[in-house]
């Protein structure tokens, strides 16, 4: 009954009761007007006969006997000016209460019927009326009330009877109509969020939406692409999640072996090899970045980059150093170039930016050696580095001569896991890259790519420093001017 097809189905019985009560009032009181008007006529037709016998006059037991039969006490027919009473019974009675028939409203017949069913069993009435078969102006009757009464709750009892099959019948009807055509649909829709809610993740549990236009199919629709989606965004989740676990797990397994690597390339330094010593120091400091950035990755579990150390680099230093990192296959058809002009410096936190250009570079590397992987004949792959500044701001350009970025990517190139359009690519590399530049305040751009090369541009501001408390003071500042 809680049930939106118990609320239906008690709802279809109190409108089907209500619309029989709206239909029992007027017919039990058309019935008693109805019953009323038969005996009218047939005292009218027994007043007739009784003004056919001869002088008009009627032996009292035929009297009696023709007032039974048309089932009333007296009648009396008016016509023209003179009013003479036809029939009148033997019996003494007084009248309890009279009706005009002929100015009847329907509110009055109603209230008429209800006091005829409610009056006690001994009532005298008098009823008005025209004559039925026109012997005259008017007919009066006087009659028993008691046999309209009997009458009346026979026909109330029947009606009863009737009302009740036909309430239940109507009722059922519109109950199994409604519950074809709403409550079932609706069912089909909770039963479904219900089950889905169990197990968001569960493809099979999508609602497989009907074909229909209404408001229910538009809901089954609607529902459906709700559910794809969340779904859908679950299971990127929980892929994410999986990946964040294998991040952590591969950078504390990777970070042990870095140490050893660390501790083993230390011994490095001891080695009188002029080009061991040369690089020795680059190889443990590149050591040593990587482990404490997997440090950091592994303390807040996820890779979340510290806010920037800023301070002011030498750019051609720098730039060596990316240089010389630079894994390059041993063909030696790529060439890396430090164009940047001695004394151009950039306000940036030393590690991010090498990890910056690296990443550039790297992807630089890659293009140029697919390209000459696929077309043996293409020309030398270059690459440089190139910097200025341009008032408070370094730009940085890192130019190659390789294939360009392919095109189905180029919207998407800072975005992580979106990018990337080569094999064993993560698409990771840009997006890092940008998230570091940004941290600077800066930005990174394409600033040309076709099939004669790539060239990103990267712009660091410096920073804003406040000048020191009391130091303000001391400028001059002219406000004429
Ligand atoms: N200099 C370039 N020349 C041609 N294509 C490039 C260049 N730089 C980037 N791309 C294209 O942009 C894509 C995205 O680069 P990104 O560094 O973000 O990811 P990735 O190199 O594929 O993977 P990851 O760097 O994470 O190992 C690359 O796959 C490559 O197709
Ligand atoms: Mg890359």
């Amino acid at each position: 009954m809680r049930g939106l097809s118990g609320k239906v189905l008690l709802l279809t019985i109190i409108f089907v009761m209500l619309g029989e009560v709206l239909i029992f009032l007027p017919s039990i009181a058309n019935f008693r007007i109805q019953w009323l008007k038969g005996r009218i006529a047939q005292a009218e037709i027994a007043a007739l006969a009784a003004e056919a016998a001869p002088d008009q006059i009627l032996s009292s037991d035929l009297r009696s006997e023709i007032l039974m039969g048309a089932g009333v006490l007296v009648v009396s027919l008016e016509k023209g000016e003179s009013r003479k009473l036809a029939l009148r019974s033997d019996t003494d009675f007084m009248i309890d209460a009279s009706f005009d028939l002929r100015s009847t409203m329907w509110y009055e017949a109603v209230t008429d019927a209800f006091g005829a069913m409610w009056a006690g069993e001994s009532r005298v009435i008098s009823v008005m009326d025209m004559p039925p078969n026109m012997s005259g102006d008017l007919i009066e009757i006087a009659l028993y009330e008691e046999p309209l009464r009997a009458a009346m709750f026979r026909y109330a009892i029947n009606i009863l009877l009737l009302s009740i099959f036909l309430s239940l019948l109507v009722a059922g009807m519109i109950f199994a109509a409604l519950n074809w055509v709403l409550v079932k649909p609706m069912q089909r829709l909770t039963r479904n969020m219900v089950e889905f809610g169990r197990n968001p993740e569960d493809f099979s549990r999508i609602i497989k939406p009907g074909a229909g236009r209404d408001e229910i199919g538009i809901a089954e629709r609607e529902l459906h692409d709700m559910q794809t989606e969340l779904a859908t965004m679950l299971q990127q989740k929980n892929h994410l999640a999986a990946l964040g676990l294998a991040v952590s797990k591969v950078s504390h397994d990777l970070r042990n072996m870095l140490t050893s690597a660390q501790l083993i390339s230390d011994r490095l330094s001891d080695v009188e090899d002029p080009t061991v010593k040369r690089f020795a120091p680059k190889l443990i400091s590149s050591l040593d970045r990587a482990i404490e950035f997997l440090s950091q990755t592994l303390k807040f579990g996820r890779a979340q980059e510290l806010p920037p150390q800023r301070e002011l680099l030498e750019l051609r230093e720098l730039a060596d150093e990316v240089i010389e990192t630079a894994v390059v296959k041993t063909s030696g058809r790529i060439r890396i170039f430090n164009r940047v002009k001695p004394g151009v410096v950039v306000d940036a936190d030393r590690e991010h930016l090498i990890r910056v250009l690296t990443n550039l570079k790297r992807n630089a590397v890659q293009a140029l050696e697919f390209l000459q992987g696929e077309r043996p004949d293409a020309p030398d792959g270059v690459i440089t580095l190139d910097a200025r500044r341009e008032g408070s701001v370094a730009v940085i350009e890192v130019r190659d001569n390789g294939p360009g970025i392919p095109a189905q990517v180029r919207e998407r190139l800072f975005q992580a896991f979106q990018s990337s359009a080569r094999q064993g690519g993560t698409g990771l590399g840009l997006a890092i890259a940008a998230e570091l530049v940004r941290a600077h305040g800066g930005d990174i751009a394409v600033q040309s790519s076709s099939d004669a090369g790539t060239c990103f541009v990267i712009t660091i501001p410096d920073q804003v420093r406040q000048l020191r408390p009391g130091r303000s003071g001391e400028r001059k500042v002219s406000l004429k001017a």
